[in-house]
This record gives C-alpha cells, sequence and structure tokens, in this order.
C-alpha cells in the first residue's frame, strides 16, 4: 500500500507533486511543449501553492495520458507536520488506484507521516457491507519517489498496522467484541506478531480477589476476562513498563442505565484495550528493547438480576473497600484492579493506563485533545514529545491533593465518583489510590478515541495511543 522508490518503473493513475508557496518548479522530466502547457495552467488559474492549493493538468506525454496534481504546502515558514498531515490527507482520500507522490524537497517527502495517514485513508470499516457489483475498490497504493537513502521504512508501516488493528477492535461491534472474543484475538495477534499472552478466567479472578472487576462484569453473558500480554526484549534491565487498558467491550451504564443515546457508541469503551493490544504488536514486531507487560480487564457492563448496585461496598484486590456510587462509573473499578495485579502480581516499575474513562474529560478538552495526568514530569515530557511526533495531541491535567477529599466515604474506605464537578480528576485520583507510588501516566481518551474530529483521521475509530506509546516507550 506504501513504497518509497528510488527509480519510477511504471505508470501511475495520479502523479501528486508538492510544492511550497511561490516555489513552483517544473519537473524536468516533461516535454518542453507540456512545459509550457503547465506553465500556461499556472498563470492562468494563478496557482501559487497556497495550503491546500491544488491544481490539476492533463496532458499526453508520448502515447501516455499523464495526470498530475499538483499541491500546495503553503508557506515553507509556516509549515509543520500537521499542515503535511491535513494537505495529504484531505487530497489523498479523493483518490484511489496507484499514485505517485514527490517533490524537490525533502521536508515533503516525510516517508513517515506519509505511511501513516496512507494507513489511515486504506483503512475502512465495511465488515458489515454486502459488497454492491458495481463497488470499486477503494484503496490506494503510494509510492513515494525519494532520491535519499532514508532508513528502514518498515517501523512506519509496522506502526501504520498496528494502528488499523486497535481502530478494527474499536469499530467491531458488541455482538462480536466480547470479553471472549477479545481474549480469543489478543492470542491470535501474540502468535502473529511475537508477544507471550495469558487469559485469566473468572475463577482465577475471584482466587486473586478482583472483586471490583467480577462486580462490574457479573451481569453479563459473556463472562469477564483479564487479559496479559508480555514481552521482555530487554533481560538484562531490571525495569518493566507496565500498560493498562480499559477493556469494557460494552457500557449499557448497569443499573445506573445510560440513556439511548450516549450509549450509542459504547462499544468504543475498549479503545484503551484496542491501543494497548496495537502497541504490543507494534512493540514486538520491531523487537523493541524494552520490557513491556500489558494487562486488559475485559469485561462488559450489562443489566441483569445479579448487577452490582449503588450503595453496594466491594473489597478491591488491593484490599480497600470501595462504595458503588454509581454503577456507570465503572472503568475506573476495573482499572483499579487491573493496576493492583500489574503492580504486585507482574512486578512492574512504572504504569500507563489509557481509558474511555469520563465523558467530563469531553466537556473540558474536547475530542482533539487526550487529557493526560501524571505523578512524573519527566515521563509526562517524554509522552509528550513522542504523541507529537504522531500529530497526536495531549494536555495535562491536575492531580491536587484536594481533589481527593472529594472521594471520602463514610461507610468504606473510599467512594468511587466524587461528584459532577471535576468529573476526570476524581476519576484520576481514584485510580491514583491504587498505583502504590510507582510513577504513573493516565490517558482519558474518552473524546480523542472515536469520531474525534481530527482533520487526518477517518470517522470512527482513531487508534490513538498506539504510536505514541510506541514512540513513548521507544524512547525511554
Ligand atoms: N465509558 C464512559 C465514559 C465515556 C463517555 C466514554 C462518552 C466515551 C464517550 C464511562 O464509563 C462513564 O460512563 N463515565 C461516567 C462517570 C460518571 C457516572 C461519574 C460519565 O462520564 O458520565
Ligand atoms: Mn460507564
Ligand atoms: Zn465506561
Amino acid at each position: 500500500m506504501f513504497k518509497v522508490i528510488s527509480k519510477i518503473e511504471q505508470a501511475y493513475d495520479l502523479n501528486v507533486v508538492m510544492y511550497f508557496e511561490n516555489q513552483i518548479k517544473i519537473c524536468e522530466h516533461i516535454s518542453d511543449v507540456n512545459k509550457k502547457l503547465i506553465e500556461k495552467l499556472i498563470a492562468k488559474k494563478e496557482f501559487t501553492a497556497k495550503k491546500g492549493e491544488v491544481l490539476k493538468v492533463e496532458f499526453l506525454e508520448g502515447e501516455y495520458l499523464i495526470s498530475m496534481l499538483f499541491l500546495g504546502m503553503g508557506k515553507e515558514e509556516e509549515f509543520s507536520d500537521n499542515v503535511y498531515r491535513e494537505v495529504i490527507f484531505e487530497n489523498l482520500s479523493k483518490e484511489k488506484g496507484s499514485v505517485l507522490i514527490s517533490s524537490e524537497n525533502a521536508k515533503l517527502s516525510n516517508y513517515k507521516i506519509l505511511a501513516e495517514i496512507v494507513g489511515n485513508i486504506n483503512y475502512n470499516f465495511d465488515d458489515f457491507k454486502t459488497k454492491k457489483e458495481n463497488e470499486v475498490e477503494k484503496s490506494i497504493e503510494v509510492h513515494l519517489f525519494f532520491i535519499e537513502q532514508i532508513e528502514d521504512i518498515n517501523e512506519s508501516i509496522i506502526l501504520a498496522n498496528s494502528t488499523d488493528i486497535a481502530r478494527k477492535l474499536v469499530d467491531l461491534p458488541a455482538n462480536i467484541i466480547n470479553p471472549e472474543s477479545l481474549s480469543k484475538r489478543s492470542i491470535e495477534l501474540g502468535k502473529e506478531y511475537g508477544f507471550e499472552v495469558e487469559v485469566i478466567d473468572e475463577k482465577g479472578a475471584e482466587e486473586l480477589g478482583m472483586n471490583l472487576l467480577l462486580a462490574v462484569g457479573r451481569a453479563s453473558i459473556t463472562k469477564s476476562k483479564l487479559i496479559i500480554m508480555r514481552y521482555m526484549g530487554n533481560s538484562s534491565s531490571e525495569e518493566i513498563i507496565g500498560l493498562v487498558g480499559k477493556g469494557l467491550t460494552y457500557d449499557t451504564g448497569g443499573l445506573c442505565t445510560k440513556s439511548p443515546d450516549s450509549m450509542f457508541d459504547m462499544k468504543t469503551d475498549m479503545a484503551g484495550a484496542a491501543s494497548v493490544i496495537g502497541a504490543m504488536c507494534a512493540i514486538s514486531k520491531n523487537k523493541l528493547k524494552k520490557n513491556v507487560i500489558a494487562v486488559i480487564p475485559a469485561c462488559e457492563n450489562a443489566i441483569d438480576g445479579n448487577a452490582y448496585r449503588p450503595g453496594d461496598i466491594i473489597k478491591s484486590m488491593n484490599g480497600k473497600s470501595v462504595e458503588i456510587i454509581n454503577t456507570d462509573a465503572e472503568g475506573r473499578l476495573v482499572l483499579a484492579d487491573a493496576i493492583t495485579y500489574i503492580v504486585r502480581n507482574e512486578k512492574v516499575t512504572e504504569i500507563i493506563d489509557l481509558a474511555t474513562l469520563t465523558g467530563a474529560i469531553m466537556v473540558a478538552l474536547g475530542t482533539i485533545t487526550t487529557g493526560v495526568f501524571s505523578t512524573c514530569d519527566e515521563r509526562y515530557s517524554c509522552l509528550e514529545k513522542a504523541s507529537s511526533e504522531h500529530g497526536e495531541k495531549v494536555w495535562r491535567m491536575p492531580l491536587f491533593d484536594e481533589y481527593e477529599e472529594l472521594l471520602k466515604s463514610t461507610v468504606a474506605d473510599v467512594k468511587h465518583t466524587g461528584g459532577r464537578m471535576g468529573g476526570s480528576i476524581t476519576a484520576a485520583k481514584f485510580l491514583q489510590g491504587f498505583t502504590e507510588g510507582l510513577p504513573w501516566i493516565h490517558m482519558d481518551i474518552a473524546g480523542t478515541s472515536y469520531d474525534s474530529g481530527v482533520k487526518w483521521n477517518k470517522k470512527g475509530a482513531t487508534g490513538v495511543g498506539v504510536k505514541s506509546l510506541y514512540t513513548y516507550i521507544k524512547n525511554r
């Protein structure tokens, strides 16, 4: 789907040439008469290569009908990776077939970003559409013509594929993805990409004392699972990075049932799990010299006679008793037990969790920025850098002690919600209570994981976090 070439050996459906504003130079290989044609058209249409400006020119070169798309990237001094992402995504999304991309400017030949974008364009969630007879193949094959010798592009391609794996898991509906099938898929991916997978069932979880996880999943016909993925790429290091992904394969809200409108997208409540799985694929396929263990509490927040209730008091794996306030705040409960498990039983040295945790994070930051909470400045910076490398926006949220007051319970050690105000922060504070002082990053991806409206993302699942986690771990 995406390749870098240094010699042109075939004809293409479309030739895309990128320019900075007022830096247009027509390629040497074009015959004089066509060069003149292009020059005249550029003058007539007043094409100067402003950001997003396009000029399509078609002409005969010998036997061949050449279609060229001149693509404006705007002023060089205003250029950024995100401008590149935006313009490329916008324009390549409209194409199909084979596309040759070239530019005389190395800055505009960013193969890493092209691999990302082409991956996203070719990703389609159409598994359940019966193909119409005249429906044509929508994918594009993109070749980047680049004279410079480049590093291995495999890493970028694997990152794009791993992001697609996460997207697909999120887009698939809850009648396909449940704790059981998610476990099976993790096992398959572990075999294919080279990481070890262990699945703990309800009985095992009971023995471990994971009562919060069990309570949340209790009303569902498909039983809760704890999925553990291990990749130990550096035996001489003591460090083990622990990843935790919220794996609610559906969230009805439980007895505190959601309204139909807010329930509709709740198949996506396992996006944290999906991104963690995608990241594990990328980490093992690219053979990073790191030790990474990921845990997914997978369950469904359903409604039934045996559902857990507001007012219940439940003993967590950690030992703390938790007063249940609202059964729709289920994510933090399953994450709490998963965090205890990964700290105590897997002996990780730092924790990163990803979760579609709160509606409140969308009120605070909208859908283009992930809210990040961290107990470690250095690690937060490292994550911020990794995220921005991939065009994923993050913003740091506070963990001030005062917020913890809001979780005081009169009947148990802690209650699990702290009211409407600062809802994302009290959720994070609740989780922090289970991290046992380890360096910790919490990413609330409720807004950014689905239909984010980011200009270079398709509708549907975004796979947010896969690339950022990968790059964060690679750089640690
Ligand atoms: N899964 C939701 C959060 C969510 C909302 C994710 C919208 C994606 C889109 C979470 O389990 C939830 O329901 N949170 C509640 C917490 C509240 C009851 C304290 C919320 O945010 O309303
Ligand atoms: Mn919920
Ligand atoms: Zn949820």
